[in-house]
C-alpha cells in the first residue's frame, strides 16, 4: 500500500476554479499544509479562455504566455505564481489524474497509485471535449486534428500553425470555440473554412440577425462558411496527416489543419453512483454542497439552482467557475464558523472576442427578442444588441461593442427585470433605455 497523504482541504482539478478557490482560501484564513491542488495539468491554474485568444497570436511579443495568464488577472486580480502557492503552504499535486474516488472513505488515488485522504473535497474538475472519435466519424483519428481545452491542447496545434504556415484550416462547429478559433487562424494567415450544421452560427445564444452580422463580417475577412452539414469523414496523406474533409453532402474540403469544436461534456464520471446528478452535472444547493457531505462541486460540473429564475443549471462559462468556488469556499469556512452567507445568487455573464469585435451577455435567453443597433457614426466598430423580453419584462441584454459603461449597464437592466411598456418605443430607445438605470 502506497503512503497516503492527509489534507483538511483538497481540490480535484486544478483549473479555474481551482485556482480562484485558493485564493479565497487564503482570503478566509488558511493554515499551511491544510489545502492540496490535485491536477491532472502541469502548470499551476491559469485563465482558460486565454487558449483560444491572445496564446493563438500569430506577433511572438503580443502571444500570451505563461506565467502572464495564471489566475486571477482575468478579473483584474493578482497573478498566483506557483510560489505563491509554495508561500501559502498550498500543495499544488500537478501532472496527477485522479482515477478512483472513494467519497464514503474519502479517499482519492491517483493514476499512479498515490492516495489521499480529505476531510473536505471541492470537484473542480470542468470539461473535457466531445471528440469526433466518440461517434467513430471515419479517419478522425489522423495527425493535424486537434481540440482545444488544455495548454497541452494549444501547445501542439500552435506547433502546427508554425508547421503548415498559410496552408488551409477546417473548423469543425459553429459554436464558441468555432468562432474563435476561426478567427484566430485567419490572423494566422490561413485560408479558412468553418462547417457547421446549424442554420447559424452559436445557435444558443445569437439570434438569425445577430449570427448574419458575425458571419457577413467573417467572410469580409476571407472566411468561407458552409451552414447544415457535418464531416463524415477525413482523408490522410501517407504520413497518416490529415489532407482531406468529407462532408455529409459529397463535397470534400482540402486541410492542413482541422479544429474540431462541437461541445464538451463535464467530468462527472469519477464520481458516478456516488453523488446526486442533475441535467448532466453534479447537483448541488446554492452553496454547492453535493449531496455527499464535505463534498463540494463548483464551475462547469455544478448542476445549481439559478435563484433568478427558480431553476436548476450548469454553465459553462469562466466568470460562473470563478464565482462559484469563491462561493463554495465561503460556505466551508461559514460552516465552520457557524456564519450565515447568503445563497449563490447569479446573473449569468458569457462573452467572447474574436477580430477586432468583443460581445458581452447577461441574463436569459428567453422569449421574445428586440434588435437594437447603437452605431457611432464616427467609429468604425459596429455597436449593436438585443433584448430578451418575457412576460413583459426585460430578462436578457447582449452588446457588441460596447464601452465599460455601457456593459454594466446592460447587466443592470437584465438583473433589475424592468417591465417594457412599448416594444417601439424600446425599439428606438436601444441601449439608452439600459444606460437609464
Ligand atoms: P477547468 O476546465 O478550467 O479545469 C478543470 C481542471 O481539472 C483541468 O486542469 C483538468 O486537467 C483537471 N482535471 C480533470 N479531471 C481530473 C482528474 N481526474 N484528476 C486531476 N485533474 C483533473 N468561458 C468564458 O466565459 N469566456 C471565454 O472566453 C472562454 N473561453 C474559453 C476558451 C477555451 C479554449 C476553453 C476550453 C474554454 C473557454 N471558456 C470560456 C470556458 C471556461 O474556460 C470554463 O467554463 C472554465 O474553465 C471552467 O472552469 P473549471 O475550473 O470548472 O474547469
Ligand atoms: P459549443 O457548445 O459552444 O458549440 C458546439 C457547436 O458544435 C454547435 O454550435 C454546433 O454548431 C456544432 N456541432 C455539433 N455537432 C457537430 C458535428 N457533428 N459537426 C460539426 N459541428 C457540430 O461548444 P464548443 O465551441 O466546442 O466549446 C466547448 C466548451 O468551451 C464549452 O463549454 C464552451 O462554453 C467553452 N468555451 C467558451 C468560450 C466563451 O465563453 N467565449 C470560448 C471557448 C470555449
Amino acid at each position: 500500500l502506497g503512503m497516503v497523504k492527509s489534507f483538511k482541504y483538497i481540490i480535484v482539478g486544478g483549473g479555474v476554479a481551482a485556482g480562484y478557490a485558493a485564493r479565497e482560501f487564503d482570503r478566509q484564513g488558511l493554515k499551511p499544509g491544510q489545502l492540496a491542488i490535485i491536477s491532472k495539468e502541469a502548470v499551476a491554474p491559469y485563465e482558460r479562455p486565454t487558449l483560444s485568444k491572445g496564446y493563438l497570436n500569430p506577433n511572438p511579443k503580443a502571444a500570451a504566455r505563461l506565467p502572464e495568464f495564471h489566475v486571477c488577472v482575468g478579473s483584474g486580480g493578482d497573478r498566483l505564481l506557483p510560489d505563491w502557492y509554495k508561500e501559502k503552504g498550498i500543495q499544488l499535486i500537478l501532472g496527477t489524474e485522479i482515477v478512483k474516488v472513494n467519497l464514503a472513505l474519502k479517499t482519492l488515488v491517483s493514476a499512479a497509485g498515490e492516495i489521499f485522504k480529505f476531510q473536505t473535497l471541492i470537484i473542480a474538475t470542468g470539461s473535457t471535449v466531445i471528440r469526433l472519435t466518440d461517434f467513430q466519424v471515419e479517419g478522425a483519428d489522423a495527425k493535424n486534428i486537434f481540440y482545444l481545452r488544455e495548454l497541452e491542447d494549444a501547445d501542439k496545434l500552435v506547433e502546427s500553425i508554425k508547421m503548415k504556415k498559410y496552408g488551409k484550416a477546417v473548423i469543425i462547429g459553429g459554436g464558441y470555440i468555432g468562432l474563435e478559433v476561426a478567427a484566430a487562424m485567419s490572423i494566422n494567415d490561413f485560408d479558412v473554412t468553418m462547417v457547421y450544421p446549424d442554420p447559424w452560427c452559436m445557435p444558443r445564444l445569437f439570434t438569425p440577425t445577430m449570427a448574419a452580422f458575425y458571419e457577413s463580417y467573417y467572410e469580409n475577412k476571407g472566411i468561407k462558411i458552409i451552414k447544415g452539414t457535418v464531416s463524415v469523414g477525413f482523408n490522410a496523406n501517407a504520413n497518416g496527416e490529415v489532407k482531406g474533409v468529407k462532408l455529409k453532402d459529397g463535397r470534400v474540403l482540402e486541410a492542413d489543419i482541422v479544429v474540431v469544436g462541437v461541445g464538451a461534456r463535464p467530468l462527472t464520471a469519477l464520481f458516478k453512483g456516488q453523488l446526486e446528478e442533475d441535467k448532466g452535472g453534479i447537483k448541488t444547493d446554492g452553496f454547492f454542497k453535493t449531496s455527499m457531505p464535505g463534498v463540494y462541486a463548483v464551475g462547469d460540473v455544478a448542476t445549481f439552482p439559478i435563484k433568478l429564475y427558480n431553476e436548476m443549471r450548469r454553465v459553462e462559462h469562466v466568470d460562473h467557475a470563478r464565482k462559484s468556488a469563491e462561493h463554495a469556499v465561503k460556505a466551508i469556512k461559514a460552516n465552520e464558523t457557524g456564519k450565515e452567507l447568503e445563497e449563490y445568487d447569479y446573473l449569468p455573464y458569457f462573452y467572447s472576442r474574436t477580430f477586432e469585435l468583443s460581445w458581452q451577455f447577461y441574463g436569459d435567453n428567453v422569449g421574445e427578442t428586440l434588435f437594437f443597433r447603437d452605431d457611432n457614426p464616427l467609429s468604425p466598430k459596429p455597436k449593436f444588441g438585443s433584448y430578451w423580453i418575457k412576460d413583459g419584462k426585460i430578462v436578457g441584454a447582449f452588446l457588441e461593442g460596447g464601452t465599460p459603461e455601457e456593459n454594466k449597464a446592460i447587466a443592470k437592466v437584465s438583473r433589475l427585470n424592468p417591465p417594457v411598456e412599448n416594444l417601439d418605443q424600446l425599439k428606438k430607445e436601444g441601449l439608452s433605455f439600459a444606460s437609464k438605470f
